[in-house]
């Protein structure tokens, strides 16, 4: 199942062309059958490049202030796929007077990811804390229409950089009430949470919506019951909500329970996405967290695990070094774990279906050579990877098909054209093998490399 972008493009005939057509076809039947086998391990080195082989994104909170840090940057570049602006997109930060939006340190988060194929977590439009004073003041139907304005600017100031948004955050009580959490956002009415939804919807409609809390991760606790129903509803009467996040802040009060997994899946259940949105762990016992990351992947909408922040020393809970990595940004323990989890962790997959369609073609002569192979499928998106030889300094460029869309790549710097189609990837010191997974849309074609080029 391979496609070659240099070679010979003269036609072959004869019997030497017919046994190599027979030998093609069975080295096809061959890697398809091992391409498409769930489970099959592979080595990745950086969490964001093993999670993006299972298909799943592996982020981190992110704090504007510490991108002039080189040692937080470096491990940021070199691990991360995924961002969430820890405290830049909050309410106080985005409208700290009424009317008035600010978006400058979140769009410092937003161009350092993008600008490296980073996806960015929006966090978060609507929530009881971190309002600015002026919210903070105000009640009934002028916060209802400041909040739906809130979240109206700031989904459409972000619209397409932002792949999934935390519209609403913790709006249920802890406890066994199943209540929702009194504040003055509650108190505007209950459909104040269907409200922000529909207008972040509106603004953005390419964004995934999250539902995101804390507490709601034991699958018996009366709040996970709560949300649980809250989202059921919600899907039944086609509010837009799209995927729920777990913030996953575990600590001795608050522990990591077996059942997590149970949550994860009952939840996905209903329709819906699940994200593990702020994963830190009191201590940082590795077999937690490879636990935490194996539940993840054995949810096949579970579409990837946030951590809050990166080293022990960026963490909102410092004190109960929670992180992957210790202060002087060297891996811990359960670093170790979480990859290891990554590319040992089955991948669920969809039966394996019919395999892309097209036939192989043969693309214009490059200075390399670049092989392109199907890999893990999904029922809405494919991974493929591609293979260079003959430079260690390269250029690839692959095409996919509208309207699929790449939603992730590793082991390489991407760029796009204007219409997102086209991806030029360059070699970033990560090796000869780079990887991306494409969102079929409906539409199975295999990507085309178009050119190699060294460089
Ligand atoms: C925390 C940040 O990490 C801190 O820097 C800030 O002082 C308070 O907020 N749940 C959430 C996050 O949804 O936004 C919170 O982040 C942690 C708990």
């Amino acid at each position: 199942m391979t496609e070659r972008c240099q070679g010979d493009t003269r036609p072959r005939t004869g019997p030497r062309a017919r046994t190599a057509i027979v030998l093609a076809a069975a080295a096809l039947l061959a890697a398809t059958s091992a391409a498409f086998l769930p489970g099959t391990a592979s080595a990745g080195t950086t969490l964001g490049a093993s999670a993006a082989e299972k298909g799943r994104y592996f982020g981190t909170a992110v704090a504007a202030s510490r991108l002039s840090d080189g040692n937080y940057t470096t491990i940021l570049n070199r691990e991360f796929n995924s961002v969430t602006p820890e405290n830049e997109m909050k309410i106080d930060a985005t409208e700290p007077q009424q009317g008035r939006f600010s978006y400058g340190a979140a769009e410092q988060i937003v161009n350092h990811a993008r600008s490296r194929g980073m996806s960015v977590r929006g966090h978060t439009l609507a929530w009881h804390s971190q309002q600015p004073p002026w919210m903070e003041s105000m009640s009934g139907s002028a916060l209802r229409s400041a909040m739906l304005n809130h979240v109206t600017q700031v989904a459409t100031h972000f619209r397409g950089q932002v792949v999934a948004w935390d519209v609403v955050n913790e709006a249920f009580e802890d406890g066994t009430s199943g209540a929702r959490r009194n504040s003055n956002l509650q108190r505007t009415g209950n459909d104040w949470i269907e409200a922000a939804f529909r207008a972040a919807r509106a603004a953005d409609p390419g964004a995934k919506l999250c539902y995101n809390d804390y507490n709601t991760d034991n699958w018996t606790h009366a709040k996970t019951q709560a949300v649980y129903n809250m989202v059921r509803d919600f899907k039944s009467r086609g509010v837009p909500i799209d995927c729920v996040g777990f913030q996953s802040h575990f600590n001795n009060d608050s522990p990591y329970v077996s059942n997590y997994r149970t949550t994860l899946s009952s939840f996905a259940a209903l329709g819906v996405d699940v994200q593990v949105t702020e994963l830190d762990i009191q201590g940082a016992p590795a077999a937690t967290y490879r636990s935490v990351v194996e539940d993840c992947l054995a949810v096949a909408r579970c579409n990837g695990v946030t951590v809050w922040g990166i080293r022990d020393s960026d963490s909102w809970r410092a004190s109960q070094t929670p992180l992957l990595f210790n202060s002087s940004g060297q891996k811990k323990a359960a670093y170790d774990a979480v990859l290891a989890a990554l590319n040992n962790g089955t991948t669920p997959t969809d039966p394996p279906t019919t395999p892309p369609t097209t036939p192989p073609t043969t693309p214009p002569s490059g200075s390399c050579t670049a092989t392109l192979q199907d890999s893990t499928r999904w029922g809405d998106r494919f991974n493929s990877q591609v293979t260079v030889s003959g430079a260690s300094n390269w250029t690839v460029v692959v095409a996919v098909t509208p309207p699929q869309k790449v939603s992730n790549t590793w082991n390489g710097s991407p760029t796009w054209d204007s219409s997102g189609n086209v991806m030029t990837m360059r070699s970033n010191g990560s090796g000869n093998v780079f990887g991306f997974t494409t969102m079929a849309n409906g539409t199975w074609t295999r990507p085309v490399v178009r050119s190699c080029t060294a460089s």
